[in-house]
Parts: structure tokens; sequence; C-alpha cells
């Protein structure tokens, strides 16, 4: 594992603020939209649709705290074509992501001419609430960046959007979960792409690496992977990226490329103050976690016990409610991931609370499948 202490040279125009929204393509928004409201707490923000004059497209936006997502479908038959194509393609997934920036207009031309290829050029929005600038650029896959520059705008969200259409009685019957922001957002690669993608962040985004993990790290008996992180300067962005390693057994992340049919966003992780809390809402609300056994916690209370770091939380908590805990000798974080969101195999979510601990959970992929391991042993089934 490597964390790297070069951020690299500061850029001398345009600065990347921070994760502005997430645009999911997906063949309902509207249930898809509801889905992530019942389940993990959002409540409705914004709509635009045929109501509000939108012709061809339908979005529902959904907020908690500063997590901002908009689930996207067409409406007409095979247009617009190019998301009728992404939906065959892809099934249910991220199309954009969108950062809040300053100084647009440096960031994307800088991108372009370091070689970005462009999917719209600056342009202007306006309403009766100011104007916002917006450009998009391609990355991984069919994935997307747009850049937002909200410095002239007052609205609540972008021009278009109104209100939603309606306001849904069960969600404030529902306890309150409280995430507040996304913490990263994880893309997936074919085999022997991660570098050049995280080669293409540092390049066209002066982005840098932040984190690193080989597979000699990231693998048990049957299934390895590799991940490289890059971030904006300031670091309120951060971008993990993946790829598969050789194993006995199909990587999780080939088995995401096969079914998202290429690279994509695989995990987006959103951050909480108390974990404990938020995840017993979710657990109380519905929402399926990826299973430990006990076993794990054993494992963790013996490996805590020759660590200097102690953990404020009750561990006995933790392990009821499944949470996993990686840790060095400065700090800790706690994660832990949902079932899929979708049918395919492919995107899921992550909550995570740090505490002094910058790292993505390396610790968990080795101990959470050797305990998998283990318990199969005890069954006499390995
Ligand atoms: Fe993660």
């Amino acid at each position: 594992m490597t964390t790297y202490n070069n951020r690299g040279p500061k850029p001398e125009s345009g600065k990347f603020l921070d994760f502005d929204h997430v645009t999911f393509w997906v063949g309902n928004a509207k249930q898809a939209a509801s889905h992530y409201c019942v389940r993990l707490g959002f409540e409705p923000f914004a709509y635009k649709g045929l109501e509000t004059g939108s012709r061809d497209v339908v979005a529902h936006v959904i907020r908690q705290d500063k997590i901002f997502f908009v689930f996207m479908s067409q409406l007409q038959p095979n247009i617009p074509k190019e998301m009728a194509e992404h939906l065959v393609m892809h099934g249910d997934g991220v199309k954009d992501i969108a950062f809040s920036v300053e100084d647009l207009d440096a960031i994307y031309k800088r991108a372009i001419e370091r070689g970005a290829v462009s999917v719209k050029e600056p342009f202007d929005e306006s309403d009766e609430h100011g104007t916002v600038r917006k450009a998009t650029i391609q990355t991984y896959g069919d994935t997307t960046h747009t850049f937002i520059d909200r410095s002239k705008y007052k609205g609540e969200f972008l021009p278009g959007y109104k209100k939603p259409l309606h306001i849904d009685s069960l969600l404030p019957k529902l306890p309150v979960t409280g995430l507040v922001r996304i913490d990263h957002i994880v893309g997936n690669q074919p085999d022997q792409e991660m570098v050049p993608v995280a080669d293409w962040y540092e390049k066209n985004l002066m982005f840098h690496r932040f984190w690193s993990v080989d597979d000699k790290q990231l693998h048990t008996e049957f299934s390895a992977l590799r991940s490289t992180v890059v971030a904006n300067y300031e670091e309120t962005i951060k971008m993990p990226i993946n790829e598969p390693a050789p194993g006995k057994r199909i990587s999780q992340i080939q088995e995401y490329v096969d079914y998202y049919g290429g690279a994509g966003v695989q995990h987006i992780a959103m951050s909480t103050p108390d974990i404990i809390d938020t995840i017993s809402k979710l657990r109380e609300r519905g929402q399926h976690f990826l299973e430990v056994p006990d076993s794990y916690y054993d494992n963790l209370r013996k490996r805590l016990g020759n660590s200097p770091v102690s953990v404020k939380e009750d561990m006995n908590q933790l392990q009821k409610l499944k949470i996993l805990v990686d840790f060095d000798d400065k700090g800790y974080l706690l994660q832990i991931f949902t079932k899929l969101m979708q049918d395919r195999p492919t995107l899921f979510l992550e909550v995570i609370q740090r505490h002094n601990h910058q790292g993505f959970g390396a610790g968990n992929f080795k101990a959470l499948f050797e305990a998998f391991e283990t318990d199969q042993a005890e069954r006499g089934n390995l």
C-alpha cells in the first residue's frame, strides 16, 4: 500500500471544489428515485419532465444534505438515441459525475488541450435565479464528467428544474439516516486499464495519485484487484480506479466489467458522522448490506489488541450491524457496503466514517474474504 505526499503542481488557473451531483441513467427514473428515498433516506428535491416542458428526458433529483443524485430516463421511444443505447448496453448505472468548479473555462480548455475528449463545450444555462456555466468531457467507458460553475446562480438546483411534482407522505415517517457528503466514487476498469486511466486524471485534470494498493495486498487465495486513488489538488474529490488481477476465480472487478459492458462506476461512498446510528436507521428502512461472519470480529479484536489504535465505538454494536473496521497506527475507518442497487451485479453503495484515517479499506478485503473462507473450512467446504 502506498500513500503519496506529492500533490503535484498547483494548477495556475481553475479549481475543483467538490462533487456537485451524480447522474444515473435508468429505465424508470421515478421508481429508482423513490427506491433511494425510501431505503437510503434521500428526499425528493427537484424535477423536470413533460409538465415542465422537457419533452424527451425526465429527471428526478433527490438530496441528502450535500449529496445530490439525479435519476434520468428517456421519455420517447428510442429518443434520445444515446440514452436508449446506454440503457440496453449498461442497464441502470452512473452516466455522469459532476464537479463544482471555479474558472470552468480554464479547466475545460486545459483538459481538451491535453487530450481529453469534449462532449459539450462550455455554455450558459439561465433562469430567473441566474446563470450556471457547464461543460462536459468524456472519462472512462461511457462515463462523463460535467464541470459546473454555480457562482452566478441562486436557484436550488439547476436552471430548467422545478419542485418535485408530489410530496411522498411516507418519507417523514421513516427514521433520519444522516448521510452528509460523497467521500469517494470508484471506477472499475478492464484488465490493464487502471494505470492509463489514473494517468488521464493526472494529465488532463491535474489530479494526483493519492493512495494505491496492488494485488499482492488485495488478494485472497481466489481473487484479486488493484486500485489507485486520484484526487484534486485540494483533496476534496477522491476517485479510486480499480482493475482486476489474475486469481483462481473471477475477480469481482471482472464480473462488473462483464455485466456493465466495460468500464463504469462501481460504488459511491457516502460519509456519516455517526455510522452506528446511520446503519441502524438504514437497516430499519430495509436496506440490505453485505454480510460478514462473526469470525471477522474475533480476528479484528485480536488485531486491534496488538495495535496502538483504540476504536471509540462499541465493538459489539459494530458486530451486530456488520460494520467493518480498517486501521493503521494513527487512526481507523468504519465502513459497510450495500448489496447491489439493481439486478445487474454492477453498482453498489458504501457508508463510511473516518477517524484520522485516509485509506479506503484495503485491510478489509482480505479479512472479509478470509473470514468467509474460515467459515467454509469450519463446515468442511473449503
Ligand atoms: Fe470505497
